[in-house]
């Protein structure tokens, strides 16, 4: 009987060895010394059989487990050492330690989404700075020396008396583009806007939106309706009820808005449209002759539309988001979810 269990445990110890080679941090070294000299090791659970020993057999079993347990330590206080020390060399055949990589921010991803489904229209995708003069932002789009935009209580004014601001739309691009290129023209245009709004859940003093603007001969209301009706059912994958109402905007005329029935409650009344059961989504409208003159086209000769949307509202109500703060605290566990 004694010899079967010191053979057990002589077995155990030569397993402890074989495995301690391999390891190479500390945190697999942990695992062998729980498994080799912790509370509940095959050693101590051989322990539990000495008591049937008879006195002589007691004693030469003890100082054997001794033995081996000293043995099965000095293995591990050494392996200790050299792990720590970075002595042991990695095993290349060993399987990779597996990292996080990172996603894209919802809101790049719904920008990305956006802009593929206007290339299929045929759009072209544009940019201009953040930092703009007050003369694209605002009075090359018609917008009237007095109108309230231009105050500074809803623009970010970084040198007032050379009329350099952050742009509070995406519009200025449209100015930038037509100025360098003629007709026919077909863009949208992403980017960061910035307004002097306090964060709430619906208002962050940082947003994006995408503008969009096609010029052409003939360009009609109905296209701008077209277009905007394939974009809604491409971006929502939903069937969605479209109204395009009366608006009013300095750099198009007629001008519009446009509201879809509540992707949220289908229509039927909730807290994110306000019981009205449907959603502004969007303005647009047909691009006002001053805005031509004042990047030199004739506007006898071609008309277009041009609209702009809130990228955060869109990605809140396609993935139902309820404030739009999550897309800026940067918490990993909102932004894995995408
Ligand atoms: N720039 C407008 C805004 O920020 C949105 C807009 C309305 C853009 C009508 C357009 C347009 O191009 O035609 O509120």
């Amino acid at each position: 009987m004694v010899e079967e269990i010191i053979k057990k445990a002589e077995n155990f110890f030569e397993e402890g060895k074989k495995e301690i080679e391999n390891i190479t941090d500390e945190e697999l070294l942990e695992k062998w010394r729980i498994k080799f000299l912790g509370r509940k090791s095959f050693l101590n659970q051989l322990c539990t059989d000495i008591p049937n020993l008879s006195k002589e057999e007691k004693i030469i079993c003890g100082s054997k487990f001794n033995e081996l347990k000293k043995n099965l330590i000095k293995l591990y206080e050494d392996h200790k050492n050299k792990v720590r020390k970075r002595e042991i060399k990695y095993n290349l055949t060993f399987p990779g330690r597996r990292f996080f990589t990172g996603n894209l921010h919802p809101i790049t991803k719904v920008i990305d989404e956006i802009v593929d489904i206007f290339h299929r229209l045929g759009f072209g995708v544009a940019e201009g700075p953040e930092i703009e003069t007050d003369f694209y932002n605002f009075t090359a789009l018609n917008t009237p020396e007095e109108h309230p935009a231009r105050d500074i209580w809803d623009t970010f004014y970084i040198d007032k008396k050379n009329n350099i601001l952050l742009r509070t739309h995406t519009s200025p691009v449209q100015v930038r583009i037509m100025e360098k290129y003629l007709p026919p023209l077909r863009i949208i245009a992403p980017g960061k806007c910035f307004r002097r709004d306090s964060f709430d859940s619906s208002h962050s003093p940082m947003f994006h939106q995408i503008e969009g603007l096609m010029v052409d001969k003939n360009i009609k209301f109905t296209h701008l309706k077209g277009i905007l009706t394939y974009f809604i059912y491409e971006f929502f994958k939903k069937e969605v009820k479209l109204i395009f109402s009366p608006s009013y905007f300095p750099f198009t005329e007629p001008s519009a808005e446009l509201s879809i029935s509540c992707v949220i409650c289908s229509g039927k009344g909730c807290s994110t449209c306000g019981n009205t059961g449907f959603l502004e989504i969007l303005g647009c409208g047909i691009v006002h002759p001053n805005v031509f003159k004042n990047v030199g086209y004739e506007s006898s000769e071609f008309t277009g539309f041009a609209f702009g949307m809130g990228v955060e509202r869109l990605a809140m109500l396609k993935y139902g988001i309820d404030d739009i703060r999550h897309f800026f605290y940067n918490d990993i566990r909102f932004l894995n979810q995408f």
